[in-house]
C-alpha cells in the first residue's frame, strides 16, 4: 500500500492531490453531531465516552471522505484532569473557577492523569477500528499558554488581560504553571501515540496575545519541551504546531519548536509564508472560516490564492481556524 496522502506530505513530499481536512469537523454544522451531543448533557463525560467520541469522531469522515479524522475531545480535558473545576455552559463556553495567582499548585495535580484521560485512548482504539484505510487519525492537545489563558480569565477572554499580567508580575509562578502543564501535555500526547494515531496536533489557539519578547518563553520553549518529551518516550509521529496569531514569530517558532508542520490562521499571508518559512517545510490552512458561510466566488478565488501560494510546498488544505457551527454543510462540499 502506498503511504496517506496526509502523512507524505507532512513528511515533505509534495503530493499530486493535496490533502484535506477541517478544523473542528466533528461539530455542532452537523446534524448528525446535534443529535448524539443531546443524549448527554455535560460536555466533559461526552468527550470521555469512548462509543460517542469515536462515532462523532467519525461522522466527518462519511460525509465528505476527508484526509484526515481528529479523535474527538477538547484541550479542556488537561486543565479538568489537574482538578481544574472546567465546566461548559450552553451559550457562554467554557468556565473555569478564576484563580488570582499562578501560585496555588503543585505536582500533586498530575496524579492520576494518564488514568482520568484513557477514555480518550479507548476512543481512538475504536475510531481506528472502523476508519477508512487512506485516512490519518489525529491526537490532539492544547499548547500550555492557550490552556493558561483559560485558567487565568476563568473562560474565554477578549484581550486574555489576567494571563498577560501574571507573565510581567508573577514571572516565576508563572513559569512553574507552565512547567506542570508541560508534563501533562507530554503524557497525554504520548498516551494518544501509544493508542494509534498516526499525527498529533499541538493547538496554541492564543499565542497571538502573547508579547512579542515573550514568544520564546511562553510559545516556542514549551512546545519544543513537549516534542523532546513525545520523542524521548519513544514516539515518533509527526507533530504539526498551530501558534494562532503568531505572524513573523512563525520564522523562529519553524526553525526552533520542532515541529513537523505549521498550522496558519487566515491572517497570514499564504504568499508571505511560503517566501519566509524553509524550503519544503509543510504547512495547513489556511481559508477563512467565515467565507463558507456564503461559498461564493470570493471564497473559490481565496482557495485558488492558497493553492497558488503553496504550488510548490507540501500543503495540507485546511481553514485558519474551526468552522463555526452555523455554516451550511454543503457549503463544505463546495470548498472540497
Ligand atoms: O473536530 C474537531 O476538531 C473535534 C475536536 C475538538 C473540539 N475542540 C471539540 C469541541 C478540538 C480539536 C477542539 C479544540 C479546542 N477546544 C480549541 C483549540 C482550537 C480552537 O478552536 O482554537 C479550543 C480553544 C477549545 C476550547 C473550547 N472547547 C471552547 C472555547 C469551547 C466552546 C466553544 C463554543 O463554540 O461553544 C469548547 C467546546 C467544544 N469543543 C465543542 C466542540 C465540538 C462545542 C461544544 C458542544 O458541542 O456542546
Amino acid at each position: 500500500m502506498t503511504e496517506k496522502l496526509f502523512l507524505q506530505t507532512l513528511k515533505g513530499k509534495k503530493t499530486k492531490q493535496t490533502p484535506i481536512w477541517v478544523m473542528r469537523q466533528a461539530g455542532r454544522y452537523l446534524k448528525e453531531y446535534r443529535q448524539i451531543r443531546e443524549t448527554q448533557e455535560n460536555f466533559i463525560s461526552f468527550c470521555l465516552n469512548p462509543e460517542k467520541a469515536s462515532t462523532v469522531t467519525l461522522q466527518p469522515i462519511t460525509r465528505f471522505k476527508f484526509d484526515a479524522a481528529i479523535i474527538f475531545s477538547d484541550i479542556l480535558l488537561i486543565p479538568w484532569a489537574m482538578n481544574f473545576n472546567v465546566r461548559f455552559k450552553t451559550g457562554v463556553g467554557p468556565l473555569l473557577d478564576a484563580i488570582e495567582k499562578p501560585n496555588m499548585f503543585d505536582k500533586n495535580c498530575l496524579k492520576g492523569l494518564t488514568e482520568k484521560l484513557s477514555p480518550v485512548s479507548k476512543a481512538i482504539e475504536l475510531a481506528n477500528l472502523s476508519l477508512p484505510e487512506t485516512t490519518t487519525l489525529i491526537g490532539f492537545a492544547g499548547a500550555p499558554w492557550t490552556l493558561i489563558t483559560y485558567i487565568a480569565e476563568g473562560g474565554s477572554s477578549r484581550d486574555f488581560k489576567t494571563a498577560r499580567l501574571w507573565a510581567w508580575q508573577h514571572a516565576k509562578e508563572l513559569d512553574a504553571l507552565l512547567e506542570l502543564i508541560t508534563e501533562a501535555t507530554i503524557s497525554f500526547l504520548s498516551l494518544q501515540a501509544a493508542s494509534g494515531v498516526e499525527c498529533l496536533m499541538l493547538f496554541d489557539s492564543w499565542a497571538g496575545a502573547v508579547p512579542a519578547a515573550h514568544r520564546d518563553w511562553l510559545v516556542t520553549r514549551p512546545t519544543s519541551t513537549i516534542i523532546k518529551g513525545v520523542r524521548k518516550n519513544g514516539h515518533q509521529q509527526p507533530i504539526i504546531g498551530f501558534p494562532k496569531g503568531f505572524g513573523d514569530g512563525l520564522i523562529r517558532y519553524a526553525e526552533e519548536s520542532g515541529v513537523d508542520a505549521i498550522g496558519l490562521d487566515h491572517e497570514t499571508d499564504p504568499k508571505w509564508v511560503d517566501k519566509n518559512l524553509p524550503r519544503n517545510f509543510p504547512v495547513q490552512g489556511n481559508l477563512d472560516p467565515l467565507s463558507l458561510i456564503s461559498a461564493g466566488p470570493e471564497m473559490l478565488r481565496s482557495i485558488d490564492y492558497i493553492l497558488e501560494s503553496f504550488h510548490d510546498r507540501p500543503h495540507i488544505f485546511n481553514l485558519g481556524h474551526g468552522i463555526t457551527p452555523s455554516t451550511p454543510v454543503e457549503n463544505v462540499q463546495i470548498m472540497i
